[in-house]
């Protein structure tokens, strides 16, 4: 209706182009000055006339338009009333779109999000849980704009500390004891290994031996830090199962293992090298930061510079028109150097493409929160607990519901990622149980228990469906055209959350449409005998569940039909 009301002014109007309208048409601050006002301020400027008597010229050389009810001068303002069944009719269409939500705005454009990225050898603890979380719900919304994704997981499996933890195993560990207990036996060598080396520093210089043997392609090394790898896998991708996420490439550190020498070699070549008590670094004090460490003394690389091979990997393989990197804050400084030595290479679209997407911490304070080791927290335990919790809730409400472990799976998950998606990326998330499995608060199940209900309303009427003649009048009530209001907001939304990578936009979102249906369902009732009442209703509320659905599958979260 908006776009309507500026090609009516663009039409009518001498001397302004309908972008330069846009940004001057307001919605009124109260009802009853209409649905949109457009100042005739700056026209009085151009057109040396008073702005009231511009207001009345637009007014009457519009004339009668039928999906206006009146247009009226006020003072400088011409105020835009809107046919209200028009208005009711133009929001269910623009509502019942197969595609309602998705854009074309990525076509043709791809965007790596590198996110998860657990280190090998060590659990998958909750901040990991947390990119996992925003960087698939990040995969989503650029999909349902229409851009490629590449989901990127950038295990942690490359470095020294592999040298110590085969040294730590050949010393103290069996074969039985890594395969029966996996990561927890694997970080149990690890902390031995720091202890014993305290005591003995020659255990440091095997560790480096057999770092260095890994770096040269050595054998024996490589399969056992294979093995290593894979059984940390199993458990990763456990934790990935009970999520519903997936991934396009592992290409964790290893991966760039033979491409940092031409980073050394360019760096080199550019000049950007220098050497600092025998280590490679690059000097960025012009930039207000720590320089960036690219070669040890001892010729290895670190993480950064695989980083910055990755970079160079991404950048010819996906074309990508952003690199997207989901990590805890406390890695702030670590882009930034990054990012800023891609840009000294001569890459002078890294400022833009390559974003950093930080969030804040994870407290577990008031949650009892099970664990295997000591305080050594697994994602996957908190998961398995969550569903087992809402298992139990559904044992005592609705014991008969069939496939009860798949719903208790999609609640429970969900429940979790809505928390953790309830807020802006940046600020902490503290977390407890009462409040992360509310069924009536701002919640994971509360939001799903909306599409249930919706999906149920539908069951009651099996001879409905959507797409037949609507009776707008039925619709055109305040509480019907709040929720369609809430409705039509749903590209806006995304859209929004796309541009600052923010899928709490979506969570708050649906929160707002699932208030809006209660009030629509509180004051309509929807199955009644009148066909045409019940069919308008009965179109709102499939509409409410569809875009309920569309939008949750956004966070990652999946909706049962019962619960
Ligand atoms: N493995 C790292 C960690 O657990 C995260 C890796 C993030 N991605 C990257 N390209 N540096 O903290």
């Amino acid at each position: 209706m908006k776009q309507q009301i500026i090609d009516l002014l663009d039409k009518n109007i001498e001397g302004m182009t309908a972008a330069e309208i846009e940004p001057l048409l307001e919605v009124p601050p109260k009802p009853d000055m209409g649905d949109f006002a457009f100042p005739c301020f700056r026209l009085a400027k151009t057109m040396k006339k008073a702005p009231q008597m511009i207001a009345q010229d637009i007014k009457e050389a519009i004339g009668e338009v039928d999906f206006l009810e009146k247009i009226e001068v006020a003072g400088a303002y011409l105020n835009f009333y809107i046919d209200k069944l028009t208005y009711v009719r133009s929001m269910v269409e623009a509502a019942s779109g197969e595609d309602f939500g998705s854009s074309k705005e990525g076509e043709g454009k791809t965007i790596c999000i590198d996110y998860s990225s657990p280190n090998v050898a060590k659990n998958f603890h909750v901040g990991h849980l947390r990119t996992t979380i925003i960087g698939n719900s990040l995969y989503k919304i650029f999909s349902k704009l229409g851009y490629k994704v590449e989901r990127i997981n950038h295990l942690g499996d490359w470095g020294t500390q592999f040298g110590k933890l085969i040294v730590a195993y050949k010393k103290w560990g069996s074969k039985e004891a890594v395969e029966e207990k996996g990561i927890a036996e694997l970080m149990e060598l690890y902390v031995r290994f720091h202890k014993e080396a305290e005591a003995d520093d020659s255990l440091n210089d095997e560790a480096r031996a057999w770092f260095v043997r890994m770096e040269q392609g050595d054998e024996e090394a490589l399969s056992i830090w294979q093995w290593f790898k894979d059984i940390s896998l199993v458990e990763y991708k456990r934790t990935y199962e009970l999520l519903g996420m997936e991934f396009d490439h592992y290409t964790g550190e290893s991966f760039y293992r033979d491409k940092t020498d031409e980073i050394i070699n360019l760096l080199s070549d550019k000049g950007l090298l220098t050497t600092s008590e025998g280590a490679k670094i690059v000097d960025l004090e012009a930039y207000d930061m720590a320089p960036a460490l690219i070669q040890k003394k001892d010729g290895s690389t670190i993480y950064a510079t695989r980083d910055l091979a990755a970079i160079y990997y991404r950048k010819r393989t996906y074309d990508f028109c952003k690199c997207l990197y989901v990590t805890g804050q406390e890695q702030k400084l670590h882009f930034a150097q990054v990012f800023k030595v891609i840009e000294l290479m001569g890459n002078e679209w890294a400022p833009e493409q390559l974003v950093h997407i930080p969030y804040g911490l994870v407290s577990l304070e008031g949650a009892k929160l099970s664990s295997r080791n000591g305080n050594i927290i697994y994602a996957e335990d908190i998961l398995k607990e969550a569903i087992g919790k809402i298992k139990e809730i559904m044992d005592e409400k609705n014991p008969d519901l069939p496939g009860k472990d798949e719903i208790a799976r999609k609640v429970g998950i969900g429940a979790i990622i809505f928390h953790d998606l309830y807020n802006q990326r940046i600020k902490d998330v503290s977390f407890k149980w009462e409040q992360v499995l509310n069924f009536d608060g701002e919640t994971g199940p509360y939001a799903q228990y909306t599409y249930v209900r919706c999906a149920s309303i539908l069951r009651q009427a099996p001879d409905f469906s959507f797409g037949g003649d609507i009776d707008y009048e039925v619709i055109s009530d305040g509480a019907s055209v709040d929720l369609l209001k809430e409705l039509v907001r749903y590209p806006e939304v995304v859209k929004q959350a796309a541009e600052k990578f923010e899928p709490f936009m979506i969570s708050r979102y649906v929160i707002a449409v699932a208030q809006a249906f209660n009030k629509f369902y509180n004051e309509n009732r929807v199955n009644v005998d009148d066909k045409k009442v019940r069919d308008a209703r009965m179109s709102l509320v499939y509409l409410t569940g569809k875009i309920v659905k569309d939008a949750l599958e956004l966070l990652g979260i999946e909706c049962p039909e019962r619960m």
